[in-house]
């Protein structure tokens, strides 16, 4: 049996290994080398969840380029179109630049979706997403995703950046909630 770890009020098992989380993150680095061979991208790091993937990404990139933190705040929108999402600390001109998004998760898609959009109204010269895991039956609307690192099932996960409730980011290994 998998050890458990309770993390608030909810039991969870290792579900990735740390160590197939790096090797599938130098694969991901190895073939943004190849595809930005020659350029100078800017990557912009979705915070908190991507601190981790981003750091370990980078460690591989052999590009010149430039990395950037940001944060997306959600809020309730008065109409029904629900959240909203704004792009928080982006103090550097995109337009004309080759951008990374590097995000820990998509799961509806709905976030990213967001960002594209508010990314692409600066004229970028190319925008491209790079995130750890994808959650390919939680998808809500088409959303092109250049690089995912694990396409894994509809289950709430956390660790390796990720959180239950503000906890568990540090845990390196990813973990998945236990059938109850
Ligand atoms: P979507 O794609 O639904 O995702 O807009 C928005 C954000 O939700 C978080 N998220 C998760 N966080 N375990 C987590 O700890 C999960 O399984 C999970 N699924 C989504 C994540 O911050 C993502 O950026
Ligand atoms: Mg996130």
């Amino acid at each position: 049996m998998k050890p458990t770890i309770q993390v608030h009020d909810k039991h969870f098992e290792v579900f990735i290994e740390k160590s197939v989380i790096e090797n599938r993150i130098a694969a991901l680095a190895s073939s943004i080398n190849q595809d930005y061979e020659g350029k100078r991208p800017l990557f912009l790091a979705i915070l908190n969840g991507s601190f981790m993937f981003a750091a370990e990404l980078m460690k591989s990139i052999s590009v010149s380029c430039e990395i950037t933190f940001l944060r997306v705040s959600s809020y309730q929108a008065t109409e029904s179109s629900g959240k909203v999402h704004q792009i928080l600390g982006l103090l550097e001109n995109i337009e004309g630049r080759d951008i990374v998004v590097v995000e820990d998760i998509v799961d509806t898609g709905l976030t990213m979706i967001e960002i594209k959009q508010q990314l692409m109204a600066q004229n970028p010269a190319s925008l491209s997403v790079v995130t750890l895991f994808q959650k390919p039956e939680a998808l809500k609307q088409p959303l092109e995703v250049e690089y995912v690192g694990f396409e894994i099932e509809n289950k709430f996960v956390l660790g390796y950046g990720l959180d239950y409730d503000g906890l568990g980011r540090n845990l390196s290994d990813l973990y998945v909630l236990c059938p109850a």
